[in-house]
């Protein structure tokens, strides 16, 4: 799909400022979070808070009755598929859920990705897609002629959880500007670092990078964030930041990403946040994880009230609920 392509009738220069952010979202492929400026994020912030403030009330609504979602998913998921998923549904739509594993589909037999996609447009009003290759999100989204949205693909980027991880971090402190914020793990595989290191690039925020050698955030957006001028540091040890940071950002070494694994034994264990680490914090601070965690964060550490990660979830869900009524132009 193509900006230009879209709502060629509106006079843009009369609409109020959000109105403009909705209509420039809707029937927008959401490939990469570079797609989303201050406004656009708190017009999506905005509409978050109404679903969430809804679904307390009544739990769900008919605004995109009639609408179908397809979730194709290329690799494991739970809370991407199942927010996307329940989102669609409390919206009053439907979803084609190919999430059990596309050996199920027609991809076992060999269809392409070009294929897959031009095949669902055909029942589906929008796809959501998660695939292990850099670059597949795009690719389908050039083939569609209904919106892509991109849930993960590769290494690269997975910018609707960089949209509920920005919303989180909002909710809980209350602010974006003036926040420090520790990325803590494989920055070098992790996507949705990636994306939310490219969010955070627009607020006046001081960034650190922890990670074991192997794992140090790619060049390509440290040189990015350094442009910006943004105050950064990189460290081996999150002793180092975990004194002053207001969110302590955590995340998984993505075995699945390594050629030699070998090297991902070396590093698997490299962090974990105890009830100790947790200790030297902030009283006022939160811990968040994309999630799945396969031991980087204590048990122990999820009654600590400063643990935001099973909140950073529940937003996941308002967040895309947000996010499919302004692509499909019923927000
Ligand atoms: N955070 C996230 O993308 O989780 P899933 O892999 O379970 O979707």
């Amino acid at each position: 799909m193509q900006l230009e392509n879209l709502n060629p009738l509106f006079n843009f220069d009369e609409m109020p400022k959000q109105e403009l952010v909705n209509s420039i979202l809707t029937g927008q492929d959401i490939l990469s979070v570079s797609q989303f400026d201050r406004d656009s994020l708190s017009y999506i912030f905005r509409r978050a808070r109404e679903m969430r403030e809804m679904v307390h009330r009544v739990g769900g609504t008919n605004l995109l009755a009639g609408r179908v979602l397809a979730c194709l998913f290329y690799e494991p998921s739970t809370r991407t598929s199942s927010s996307f998923i329940a989102a669609m549904e409390r919206l009053g739509g439907s979803v084609i859920p190919i999430t059990q594993g596309v050996q199920f589909s027609s991809v076992s037999k060999g269809e392409t990705l070009a294929d897959t996609v031009r095949t669902l447009e055909q029942y589906a009003d929008t796809i959501v897609l998660r695939h292990p290759e850099t670059g597949a999100a795009k690719l389908a989204a050039d083939y569609a002629n209904v919106p892509v949205i991109n849930a993960g693909d590769g290494a690269g980027e997975h910018p609707t959880q960089a949209l509920l991880d920005l919303f989180t971090i909002r909710e809980e402190l209350g602010q974006i500007d003036g926040l420090k914020i520790a990325m803590v793990g494989d920055l070098r595989y992790g996507r949705t670092v990636h994306s939310l290191t490219k969010l955070l690039m627009q607020y006046n925020v001081s960034l650190r990078f922890v990670s074991p050698e192997i794992l140090r955030l790619p060049m390509t957006i440290m040189n990015q964030v350094i442009d910006k001028n943004i105050p950064v540091r990189e460290t081996h040890d999150v002793a180092d930041v975990i004194e002053n940071a207001d969110v302590l950002y955590v995340t998984r070494v993505q075995k699945e990403r390594f050629s030699d694994l070998s090297q991902y034994e070396d590093v698997k264990d490299h962090y974990e946040i105890t009830t100790e680490i947790m200790a030297m914090a902030k009283k006022k601070m939160v811990v968040m994880h994309p999630l799945p965690r396969v031991g980087e964060i204590h048990y122990a550490v999820d009654n600590d009230p400063r643990a935001a990660y099973f909140r950073q979830v529940q937003n996941g869900m308002y967040i895309r609920m947000a996010l499919l009524a302004a692509v499909l132009g019923r927000a």
